[in-house]
């Protein structure tokens, strides 16, 4: 099934993909590309090959988010970022390989599964959008609105209003990105970056 689709495999990694993370260092530009290039990727692959049975609607084997991210990765189990080895999907995908199971993906669409649970890291990522979009207001030295800890992950969690854990919804900086889509003030993030932010503060403990 998965050999009859065109897909977009590793060989655009790093190319075509934009962000807009455009102060970032040359090496963190081209890691941002190649992680967003991986994820839609992969969660093509996992539409196209899983998601009829563990995708909205369908739980087999009482498993049904194969198509939220989020959900997978705060499950602690269906995908542990930075360590394809341990995260069910991969293990079902490329060690069992007894998913799907009508037989194994393709070397490379496992491959690209992999490498994009490996390079998984929800809070660099969610780092660098803060400091690309968000400092030059709120980081050192400048306080606008009174809020001038975005640098300082301890201190919005302490404060129980900028980063609530576990709960985008309820925190600060991700009301004001993503619901009221307030900031920053030139106008909003990539829906890809938000969709970090929210990633990432959700898994947070
Ligand atoms: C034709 C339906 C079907 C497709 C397509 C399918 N699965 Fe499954 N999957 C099942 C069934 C049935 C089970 C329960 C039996 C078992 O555990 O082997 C299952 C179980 C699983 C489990 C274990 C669930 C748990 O909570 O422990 C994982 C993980 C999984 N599948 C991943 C995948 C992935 C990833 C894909 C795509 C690459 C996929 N499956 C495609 C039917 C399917
Ligand atoms: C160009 C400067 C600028 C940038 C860049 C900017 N902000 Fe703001 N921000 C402000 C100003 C001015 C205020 C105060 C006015 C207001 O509340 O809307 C504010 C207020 C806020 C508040 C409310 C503070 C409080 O204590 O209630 C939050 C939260 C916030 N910004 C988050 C962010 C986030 C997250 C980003 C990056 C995605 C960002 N801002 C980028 C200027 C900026």
């Amino acid at each position: 099934m998965s050999m009859l689709t065109t897909h977009c495999g590793e060989s655009d990694v790093g190319g075509g993909y934009k962000n807009n993370r455009s102060f970032a260092s040359t090496a963190q530009a081209s890691a941002d590309a190649s992680g967003s290039s991986l994820k839609s990727a992969s969660l093509s692959i996992l539409q196209r090959n899983c998601a009829k049975c563990h995708g909205a609607g369908a739980s087999s084997g009482g498993f049904s988010i194969v198509d939220d991210v989020e959900a997978m990765i705060t499950s602690n189990k269906y995908i542990i970022p930075g360590a394809p080895q341990d995260s069910a999907i991969y293990k079902r995908i490329a060690v069992a390989k007894n998913m799907p199971p009508s037989g194994p993906l393709s070397d490379a669409d496992a491959e690209t599964i992999k490498q994009w649970i490996a390079g998984l890291n929800l809070e660099s990522d969610a780092l660098a959008i803060l400091q690309n979009n968000c400092a030059s207001c709120h980081g050192a030295g400048a306080s606008s609105g009174g809020f001038g800890i975005i640098d300082n992950v301890e201190a919005m969690i302490a404060s129980n209003k900028y980063i609530v854990p576990g709960n985008p919804e309820g925190s600060a900086i991700y009301k004001r990105i993503a619901v009221a889509k307030s900031m920053p003030p030139a106008g909003p993030l990539a829906a890809s970056d938000a969709d970090t932010i929210r990633e990432w503060i959700a898994g947070l403990k």
